[in-house]
């Protein structure tokens, strides 16, 4: 049975996502976003709510509540502003669920109960400065040495690089295998900020996200236990594309808030704002900007409902979870550019907030997949090329 009403502890967690942004980071967003710094007390503000863990079980420090909630949470933090929206992708999307569903016990106690309870922050490293799109192409190596393997590479436009206590990351551990690209020779590992080589940095000048944390990781000879493998070697890259699954689920919902966020300012403002004697309300273009920020936003919103519902199902959501990413990505792009036109000059300065909306909407068509990268997944499916079949593992179920 198909069901848009919101459970009261779905509206719950809303409501406390609400309130954080509204408490927190609406405030002095504008102070934050122009000194290019993430507000330092976002993130204590987070693990307070318990929002760094909230669709973890209990048994591992988390809410348990479900992945609805999780997209609710996201749309709300991207309404206020994309950097806060990013936190859960990286540390719940990218990192906690997947080593709850992949990490044997052992690792899930020690790395995903912390990150649950907010004590320590997840990241994930995939990308490299010469592998984006091409995940496959990517260079790092983790060769083995007795009971560990030496890490070497760098990872490039990592969100929290400078911020996070524990990174997973996906190296090749088969070099005959690398080099035919077969991407069963990648392997997955769980690294410490601690261990001996490993840095990180900052990138700076960024177009938009200027709030939010992200740089680059450099692993120098860095000697990470074999036993922080995470599942088998060889598994990594299934992993990496397990975890996308649900960063880009966090995403789609998140871009659904920014949408949201779009449509709100320039509601408020073409009633303040007249011209030709009329507030430009009452004008059919400005309407028409208005009405398509409104149809992207509810179409955008059951696109990552139901990717949300199959997840809480426990079943495989690829290609509902990229479809969502990608159409809520693209009405935000969309949605931003014309509000910044419904606001005119003011739109064109950081006075008002849809200067920011503007530049925060471009990334997300890159970042977990671009526009172009989604574009192909749904034709492929579409022809019949890419079919999902059962995966090994899958999200748990989870009641809502
Ligand atoms: N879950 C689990 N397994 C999956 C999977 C999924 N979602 N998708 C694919 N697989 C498995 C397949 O079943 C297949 O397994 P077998 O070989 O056993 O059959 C294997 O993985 C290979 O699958 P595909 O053939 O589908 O892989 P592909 O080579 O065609 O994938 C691609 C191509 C879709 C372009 C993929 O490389 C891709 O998604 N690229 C984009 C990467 C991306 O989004 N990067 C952004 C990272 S975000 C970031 O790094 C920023 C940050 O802040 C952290």
């Amino acid at each position: 049975m198909i069901d848009f009403d919101f459970t009261e502890n779905q509206l719950a967690v809303r409501d406390m996502a609400r309130e954080l942004a509204a408490r927190v980071i609406t405030p002095d967003i504008q102070k934050w976003d122009r000194a290019q710094k993430a507000n330092p007390a976002l993130l204590p503000a987070m693990a307070e709510t318990n929002l760094l863990g909230f669709c973890i079980p209990e048994t591992y420090g988390g809410l348990g509540m479900d992945y609805i909630s999780l997209g609710l949470a996201c749309e709300e933090l991207e309404y206020a502003d994309t950097s806060a929206r990013v936190i859960l992708s990286v540390h719940i999307g990218l990192y906690s669920l997947p080593i709850l569903t992949w990490a044997g016990e052992e690792l899930k106690q020690k790395y995903l109960t912390p990150a649950a309870r907010g004590e320590k922050i997840g990241t994930f490293g995939l990308t490299e400065p010469a592998a984006g799109s091409d995940a496959v192409g990517l260079q790092t190596t983790a060769v083995r040495d007795g009971d560990h393997f030496i890490l070497n590479g760098e990872k490039m436009w990592i969100s929290l690089a400078d911020v996070a206590d524990y990174f997973l990351v996906f190296a090749w551990t088969d070099l005959e295998k690398k080099k035919n690209r077969d991407h069963s020779g990648i392997s997955a590992f769980i690294v410490e900020r601690e261990f001996e080589g490993l840095t990180t940095g900052s990138i700076h000048g960024k177009l938009g996200v200027r709030a939010g944390n992200t740089g680059f990781i450099s692993f120098q000879d860095v000697a990470v236990p074999a036993s922080n493998m995470v599942y088998d070697e060889g598994q990594g890259f299934k992993i990496a594309m397990f975890c996308l699954d649900q960063g880009r689920y966090t995403v789609a919902g998140g871009s659904t808030g920014l949408i949201r966020a779009c449509r709100d300012a320039c509601v408020k403002y073409s009633w303040e704002r007249k011209t030709f004697t009329q507030p430009i309300a009452e004008h059919q273009l400005v309407k028409q900007m208005i009405a398509n920020m409104e149809a992207g936003y509810e179409y955008s919103r059951y696109l990552w409902m139901k990717a949300g519902w199959l997840k809480n199902q426990g079943k495989r959501s690829t290609k509902a979870t990229s479809l969502a990413k990608w159409i809520a990505c693209r009405e935000a792009e969309e949605a931003a550019a014309n509000a910044v036109q419904v606001f005119g000059a003011y739109g064109f300065s950081d006075e008002y907030p849809v200067e920011r909306y503007y530049r925060n909407s471009k990334g997300a068509s890159i970042y977990e997949g671009t526009r172009e990268i989604h574009t192909l997944m749904q034709a492929d499916y579409a022809l019949g090329i890419r079919k999902d079949k059962q995966l090994e593992r899958d999200l748990p179920m989870v009641e809502q």
